[in-house]
C-alpha cells in the first residue's frame, strides 16, 4: 500500500486549480439511470471513488466513457440489464445506495446492498428508505440487501426528514423527478452539490424548485432526456488546499474557488487570523502574521462548518496559540485523526463530540496512519508545518478523495512524495 512522505518546514507560494467536487459528481453520475439519453459531465473529478461509482453502473448496464483524461465522463443509460447493485462494489463506497431512488423510479424495481464507505460511524440509510416509501415504494430488508419495488411507479408524496441528510435529499430528489405528481421533500440538504444536482435534472427537463433552501417541490414528469453539465467546484478541497498556506505560512491562490461555497469555513478562518481574498480566478489565502489563533469551530449542514473540513481545520489548529474547541455535530466518531496529530506532538483531549486541541508551538513528524479519507489529508496538512518527515501510512482513503494531492502541493513548493507500497 502507498505511503505520503512529507518534509514539512517551508512555505508555500503559488497556485493550485481545485477540481470538480466528488461529492457532486457522485450524485450526479447515478442521474444517468433516469433517463435513457445519454448524460455528459464536465470538469469530473480524477478519484478512484469516482472509478467506484463507473464499475457499479457499468454492472447495471449503463455505458460510461472517459474522455479528456476523465475529466468529462459521458454516460448512457439506454439499456439498463441488471437491477442488482452487489453487494462487492457497494462496500467500497457508501455512495453507492443513490442508484436506488433513480433506479427504482425509472424502472420500477432495485435491488441495493446496503452501502459501507468510511468507517466514520454508524451512518444508516433509513431517511434514504422512509423517503422512497413516501413516495410509494414497497421495500424489504433481506441478506444485506434492499428490495425495492414500485408497481406501476412512484407516486409524488411528502418527505419530511427528521435530520438534514445529503444522500437522502439527493436520492429522494432524483426518485421524485419520475413520480406521478408532486413530491414536497422538508427539511432538505441545501448543500452546493443538492443545487447542482437540481441543475442537472433541470437540464434533463425535471421540474424542480427551492434547490438551496430547505424545501424542494418536483413536479413528476413522463421522461427525462439528455443533458452535459459541469460539475460544481469540490468545496471540501477547495478548503483543504486553503488550510495549506495557512499552516506554513505564505500566500496560495485557490484557483476556481468561490466564497459562497466555503463562507462559514473562511469566517473561522478570518478569526483564527488568516486573510482569505476573492480574485478574478480564485480564493488567495494568506496567514496574516505569526501563530494563528484558537477557535471553536461546531461542524453543521451547509450553510455551516462542513463536517468533512472538521479534520483539516483540527491540523491547523494544533499549533494555535490557545485552546480551541472543535464539536462534531454529523457523525459521531469522527476524531481518529486525534490520536495521528498526538503522535506528531499534538495536545487534544477528545471527549464523546468534542475535541479540545491545546495549542503547541510546533509539530513534529512521525509516522501515522490514516484512518479514513479526511483524515488522511489532515495528516498531510499537519506534516508541511511539522518539523521533519512524517509517513502518512495507508493512503488509499486519500485517493478516494484528493486527486493528485502530491502533484498539487509539490507544485506550490511543498515537498512531498509518494511512496509505493509492495
Ligand atoms: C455526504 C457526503 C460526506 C459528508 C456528509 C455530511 C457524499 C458522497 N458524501 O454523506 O462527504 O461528510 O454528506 O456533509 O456526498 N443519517 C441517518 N440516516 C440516513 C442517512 C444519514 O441517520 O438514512 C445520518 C448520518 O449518520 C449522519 C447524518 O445523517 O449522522 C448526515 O449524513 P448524510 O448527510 O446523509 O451524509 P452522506 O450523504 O452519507
Amino acid at each position: 500500500m502507498d505511503s505520503i512522505l512529507v518534509r514539512g518546514g517551508g512555505e508555500l507560494n503559488g497556485e493550485i486549480p481545485i477540481a470538480g467536487a466528488k461529492n457532486a459528481c457522485l450524485t450526479l453520475m447515478p442521474a444517468t439511470l433516469l433517463s435513457d439519453e445519454p448524460l455528459t459531465l464536465t470538469n469530473a473529478p480524477r478519484l478512484s471513488d469516482i472509478r467506484t461509482m463507473t464499475t457499479l453502473l457499468e454492472s447495471l448496464g449503463a455505458e460510461v466513457s472517459k474522455l479528456q483524461d476523465g475529466q468529462v465522463i459521458a454516460l448512457s443509460s439506454h439499456n439498463i440489464h441488471n437491477h442488482v447493485a452487489d453487494y462487492d462494489i457497494v462496500r467500497k463506497m457508501r455512495a453507492s445506495i443513490l442508484v436506488l431512488g433513480p433506479m427504482l423510479a425509472r424502472e420500477g424495481h432495485a435491488v441495493v446492498s446496503l452501502p459501507g464507505g468510511c468507517a466514520i460511524g454508524a451512518r444508516p440509510v433509513d431517511l434514504h428508505l422512509k423517503a422512497l416509501e413516501a413516495m410509494g415504494a414497497e421495500l424489504d430488508l433481506r441478506d444485506g440487501y434492499v428490495h425495492a419495488k414500485a408497481p406501476g411507479g412512484l407516486k409524488g408524496g411528502m418527505v419530511d426528514f427528521p435530520l438534514v441528510s445529503v444522500g437522502a435529499t439527493e436520492n429522494a430528489l432524483m426518485a421524485a423527478t419520475l413520480a406521478k405528481g408532486t413530491t414536497v421533500i422538508k427539511n432538505a440538504a441545501r448543500e452546493p452539490e443538492i443545487v447542482d444536482l437540481a441543475r442537472c435534472l433541470r437540464k434533463m427537463g425535471a421540474q424542480i424548485e427551492g434547490e438551496g433552501t430547505s424545501t424542494l417541490t418536483i413536479q413528476g414528469v413522463d421522461k427525462l432526456h439528455g443533458a452535459t453539465h459541469p460539475v460544481v467546484t469540490d468545496r471540501i478541497e477547495l478548503g483543504t488546499y486553503m488550510l495549506a498556506p495557512a499552516i506554513t505560512g505564505g500566500e496560495v491562490e485557490c484557483l476556481g474557488g468561490r466564497m459562497e461555497l466555503v463562507a462559514a469555513f473562511a469566517e473561522k478562518l478570518d478569526q483564527a487570523g488568516i486573510d482569505v481574498t476573492e480574485t478574478e480566478r480564485g480564493l488567495k489565502v494568506r496567514r496574516r502574521n505569526g501563530r494563528v489563533t484558537a477557535v471553536n469551530v461546531t461542524t453543521e449542514p451547509f450553510p455551516g462548518f462542513p463536517t468533512d473540513l472538521q479534520a483539516q481545520m483540527m491540523a491547523l489548529l494544533c499549533t494555535a496559540q490557545g485552546s480551541s474547541v472543535l464539536e462534531e455535530k454529523i457523525f459521531e466518531n469522527r476524531f481518529m485523526h486525534a490520536p495521528e496529530l498526538m503522535r506528531m506532538g499534538a495536545r487534544i483531549d477528545v471527549h464523546g463530540g468534542h475535541a479540545t486541541v491545546h495549542g503547541v508551538e510546533r509539530l513534529r513528524g512521525a509516522p501515522v496512519m490514516a484512518t479514513d479519507l479526511r483524515a488522511s489529508v489532515s495528516l498531510i496538512l499537519a506534516g508541511l508545518a511539522a518539523e521533519g518527515e512524517t509517513l502518512v501510512n495507508r493512503v488509499y482513503h486519500l485517493d478516494r478523495g484528493y486527486e493528485r494531492v502530491e502533484e498539487k502541493l509539490g507544485a506550490v513548493g511543498a515537498r512531498i512524495e509518494r511512496v509505493s507500497g509492495q
